[in-house]
């Protein structure tokens, strides 16, 4: 499938405009992310355009289709359905796009919790999401300058940020966010064991 094509195919898929503007800007944040750390611009771009094909589902269809997929879902997800689009977002890329490429799939399923173990793709990917120009918060433009220049830099800041905002309105952070804000806080103690292929 071309890029227009996939376009098109996503703007139908993602039955709302606001949607499709918003993986329009991650694909290309993600495209500029990845020039500036040599990571793949067609891969995060993939990723980016496909990241939220299921964040319009309601919490009983995440639930119900991640189970038709054979998906296990732990407890946070379980009390949090909608952060399921993630990891169901992936397979319906698989299935309806034919992607089998596992760092894009990687990078659409870690694109909202993050992880302990990130490549530079799903980091890129990742950052794109949350960093976004049409998110207009507070301190969003110095948080995209960082991830421009440090990738790490840029995963900490941005995962600390999220955090606050998570604690300030009394919601609950995922074990895989805090594991991820570890593994930045702490790159010399988890270096190695964190390394990732894809
Ligand atoms: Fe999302
Ligand atoms: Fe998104």
């Amino acid at each position: 499938m071309n890029s227009t094509a996939l376009a098109q195919e996503v703007r139908a898929q993602l039955a709302g405009e606001h949607r499709y503007e918003h993986v329009v800007r991650v694909a290309e944040l993600a495209d500029r992310f990845a020039r500036a750390h040599g990571v793949d611009p067609d891969r995060a771009r993939l990723a980016g355009m496909l990241h939220d094909l299921a964040r319009l589902y309601s919490a009983e269809r995440l639930l119900k289709e991640s189970a038709q997929r054979g998906l296990v879902v732990d407890e946070f997800e379980l009390r949090n359905p909608i952060v399921l689009h993630a990891r169901l977002g992936a397979e319906l890329a698989r299935e309806r796009f034919g992607v089998n490429d596992e760092g894009v799939l990687s990078a659409i399923r870690k694109h909202t919790l993050a992880a302990a173990a990130m490549s530079p793709l799903d980091e890129v990917v990742y950052l794109a999401d949350s960093l976004e120009p049409g998110r207009p918060f507070a301190g969003r433009e110095a948080l995209e300058k960082l991830a421009f220049e440090n990738l790490s830099a840029g995963m900490l800041a941005t995962l600390s940020a999220s955090l606050t905002y998570l604690a300030g309105r009394g919601l609950e952070a995922a074990p895989q966010t805090l594991a991820a804000l570890d593994r930045y806080r702490n790159p010399a103690v988890t270096k190695g064991a964190t390394t990732c292929p894809i």
